[in-house]
């Protein structure tokens, strides 16, 4: 019999890619395109999601192709995506209304400041387990309802719908204008700040907060589970999970236990630590979030640390900029310099994340002297990366009230062993990369497979995951006080600039 594999679809920030993985959950296909960054103001960020349908519509057959393989032997669809990137279409012609606005977008950071008013940004966090910030779905809905004519209306009659990219994926796989499936999974639903946390359903006191209409909302579903059978793209196979990309990478690492950490390193960087079944809320600016569902069982959590630009930092350097001509320059240009030179990079391009979520703060280079050279500000590029994830990690720490002791990563910065040296030395742990760094897709590739018996059950899964490289700790606890501290008094010169 020909032998069969399950195609993960992951929908990205900056790209979409269908990768098959076999039994072994080896990487075995890679289609990708790219799709384009809109920035129509200073703070906006969208996607054309015709575009990102079509790329979809273009790399599942692409990675299939590839191989020699054929539709029939694909058993499942597993879908991983960017969270929180908004978008609203039209019910009858299936046509988008305006561009996805997607989660770095800071456009709605005035109403966010109006809507925690006098209670604070935490106004919401005990029913969804977010802080009011310009990152998460609500408010972005909220603004496209108000700020489109005649929009809200015709919302209200049930002529819009609301989706982040898996639902929009999921409604075009399945046929969409011509009757495709409305669903999100509660991963992605519990980006939204419309669900609540504890019973997994939209909640009225929030879509009132908030403005939504119900009518536009997908149904919630598990992240494992058959959600339908595509009739575009690959007809007759089951759709068999959706979850967003950090939780599916988290997934991917096979972090299936309480205690269990990983941290992605993409566009932005996420640090997920797995909590099990309990629901504990941060006091430290970390993010209380679903990890996944499988089927029937009961949800498991996760804290979360979101950086939202370290991967991106890279890109502004290479095109922004214009200082490297591909990304995997900067290790070169970074390794022309022994250290920083006492410049630091802040990059608070979409605000700050965690653990600050201060919406109105914008980036920073502090410590220039003409001493700086392009070889040093390289430098300070990545140690912006090691730096944020060590915040991230001290804040992870104090809620959980155990000390991290190795890091699992994965995603593309995990090549720069420039970096991932830099992390181990900061952050004083063990840094350990698996074989398969594919975890986003991986991640999709398993939960889809589980759902239609392709793997029997989570702990065959473990036994598929390698150690590919690990680095030590190595620098010396005086120097990495002062560079820490340097950087501190670097972050807060990024407070205050919306005025
Ligand atoms: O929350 C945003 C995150 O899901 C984006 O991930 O890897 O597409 O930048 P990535």
């Amino acid at each position: 019999m020909a032998e069969q594999y399950v195609a993960a679809v992951d929908q990205g920030t900056n790209s979409t890619r269908c990768i098959l993985f076999d039994r072994r959950g080896r990487l075995v296909s890679v289609a990708q395109r790219e799709h384009h960054q809109l920035f129509p103001r200073p703070g906006w960020v969208e996607h054309d999601a015709g575009e990102i349908w079509n790329n979809v519509t273009r790399v599942v057959p692409g990675a299939i192709k590839q191989i020699g393989a054929s539709p029939s032997q694909i058993v499942a669809i597993g879908i991983a995506n960017q969270r929180e990137t908004s978008l609203l279409w039209d019910r009858l012609t299936g046509r988008p209304i305006g561009h996805a606005v997607t989660w770095q977008d800071t456009r709605t950071d005035r109403l966010v400041t109006e809507l925690a008013g006098t209670e604070g940004a935490d106004r919401f966090a005990d029913l969804c387990g977010l802080p009011l910030t310009t990152y998460f779905s609500a408010p972005r809905i909220k603004w496209m309802l108000d700020h489109t004519p005649g929009l809200r209306q015709r919302a209200e009659r049930g002529e819009i719908l609301f989706g982040t990219m898996e639902s929009w994926l999921i409604w075009n796989f399945t046929g969409g204008a011509k009757g495709g499936l409305h669903a999100t999974d509660v991963t992605n639903a519990s980006r939204t700040m419309l669900m609540n946390i504890e019973t997994l359903e939209w909640d009225d006191r929030l879509l009132e907060a908030f403005d939504v209409p119900r009518a536009i909302l997908p149904e919630i579903r598990p992240s494992s589970g058959v959600f339908a059978t595509a009739t575009e793209v690959l007809p007759g196979v089951r759709i068999g999970a959706a979850l967003g990309d950090q939780q599916a990478a988290l997934f991917g690492q096979t972090c299936f236990s309480a205690g269990e950490a990983k941290c992605t390193y993409g566009t932005g960087s996420f640090l997920l630590l797995h909590t099990g079944q309990e629901i504990v809320r941060s006091k430290h600016g970390m993010l209380t979030t679903v990890a996944y569902q499988i089927g029937d069982h009961p949800a498991s959590y996760a804290l979360e640390g979101s950086m939202a630009v370290t991967g991106s930092l890279v890109q502004w350097f290479r095109d922004g900029l214009g200082m490297i001509h591909t990304a995997a320059e900067i290790e070169t240009l970074a390794r022309t310099v022994e250290d920083n030179g006492g410049a630091y990079i802040v990059p608070a391009f979409s605000g700050l994340f965690a653990p600050h979520w201060r919406s109105e703060a914008r980036g920073v280079i502090a410590g220039l002297t003409g001493y700086i050279t392009k070889g040093h500000l390289a430098r300070a590029v990545l140690e912006a990366t090691g730096f944020q994830t060590l915040e991230v990690v001290d804040a992870m720490n104090a809620d959980s009230g155990i000390a991290l002791t190795a890091l699992k990563v994965d995603g593309g910065m995990t090549a720069n062993n420039l970096l991932m040296q830099f992390l181990a030395d900061l952050l004083d742990v063990r840094v350990v990369r698996p074989m398969v760094t594919e975890t986003v897709s991986l991640g999709a590739a398993y939960a889809a497979g589980l759902a239609v018996g392709y793997w029997p059950d989570l702990e065959g899964l473990r036994s598929n995951w390698h150690r590919a490289g690990q680095w030590m700790p190595h620098m010396d606890p005086a120097r990495r006080k002062t560079e820490y501290a340097n950087w501190q008094a670097a972050v807060q010169r990024t407070f205050n600039w919306i005025r």
